[in-house]
């Protein structure tokens, strides 16, 4: 399967990469970058060291969108550490972003593999509709889109009702709603299931050690972060998650939800609703993943990065 990844690297977007490298089903024909847990800048520079750690060597990596479509930017140092992946030092790799914008490079892969793209979505979607306005005829040939992004019947983990991603540009998320793609959501309902604790960090014994290493050093960042503001023991690996279910739909159970994202709310701006009950009467617009089997990701994590 052709698959563009979008993100902002980002501890838990790290162990997506790890994830993807490890899995043959999927083919990626590029790494595209944007703000949200840190500047696209940093985040770049960490989407270039990641890819090098998982081997990912001939993957383009393009810079993207360096600010929200409308809201001002925000970046989440205090949850992934001022350079973006916790106390984790990666060697630098040699290699460079690609000379193409993200948006260029995600039009020009879109129509060079028309109905053969998945697009998946770990960070704020700002890209993907930069994308879609500059080139509109791109949105019928996307095969489909698979974003972990918001809670829907789960408190927010940016404010207490929007999850980050969607906070970090919900107006670009509303756009990508009303788009009508066929779109997976992975939300904060599964993901904050999904909690990595050092007792998985043993179970890796046996994988390569710069990236048990690197997985070590990252997660001790995001657990005490989980650990001092959210009193959770480990930490939730949302980003792996969306990209496990790419291989493994199976993981998860699914409703079709009609879902909006809150824009102009006093405590509620950026928190994506579903029509649980059809009080809208539309239609829905996502698949949306609301149970998870825990034990059977996590096993899946681990077994694959052993692999790389
Ligand atoms: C999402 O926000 C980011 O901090 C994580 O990388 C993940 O994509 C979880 O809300
Ligand atoms: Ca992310």
């Amino acid at each position: 399967m052709r698959v563009i990844l979008d993100t902002d690297p980002g501890i838990d977007d790290a162990l997506a990469f790890l994830l993807l490298a490890a899995s043959p089903e999927v083919t990626l024909e590029a790494i595209t970058v944007t703000h949200g847990n840190t500047s696209v800048d940093k985040c770049a520079r960490n989407a270039l060291d990641i890819a090098e750690l998982a081997g990912l060597l001939n993957v383009p990596i393009a810079r993207g969108a360096s600010e929200p479509l409308v809201k001002s930017l925000t970046v989440a140092e205090e949850t992934h550490g001022d350079g973006g992946l916790g106390y984790a030092k990666l060697p630098t790799s040699s290699k460079s972003v690609d000379t193409k914008h993200a948006v260029d490079l995600i039009i020009e892969l879109v129509h060079k593999y028309p109905h053969e793209i998945t697009l998946l979505m770990i960070g704020p979607v700002t890209n993907l509709t930069l994308a879609i306005r500059k080139d509109p005829t791109i949105i019928p040939l996307i095969k489909n889109v698979v974003s972990m992004g918001g809670s829907i019947h789960f408190p927010g983990n940016a404010t207490p009702s929007a999850e980050y991603n969607v906070f970090c540009d919900p107006h670009a998320y509303d756009l990508m709603l009303r788009t009508g793609f066929d779109l997976t959501i992975v939300p904060l309902d599964v993901t904050y299931q999904c909690i990595f604790q050092p007792r998985h960090i043993k179970a890796l014994d046996g994988a390569r050690s710069e990236i048990v290493k690197f997985i070590e050093d990252s997660t001790r960042f995001y657990m005490e972060f989980h650990d001092e503001y959210q009193k959770i023991d480990g930490c939730a690996i949302n980003d792996p998650l969306a990209a496990a279910l790419l291989v493994r739909p199976e993981l998860c159970t699914y409703r079709d939800y009609y879902v909006t994202v809150e824009l102009a709310g006093n405590h509620t701006t950026a928190k994506t609703t579903a029509d649980h009950f059809y009080a809208t009467g539309e239609k829905p617009n996502a698949k949306v993943a609301m149970g998870v089997d825990v034990d059977g990701f996590m096993e899946f994590f681990i077994q694959r990065v052993k692999t790389l």
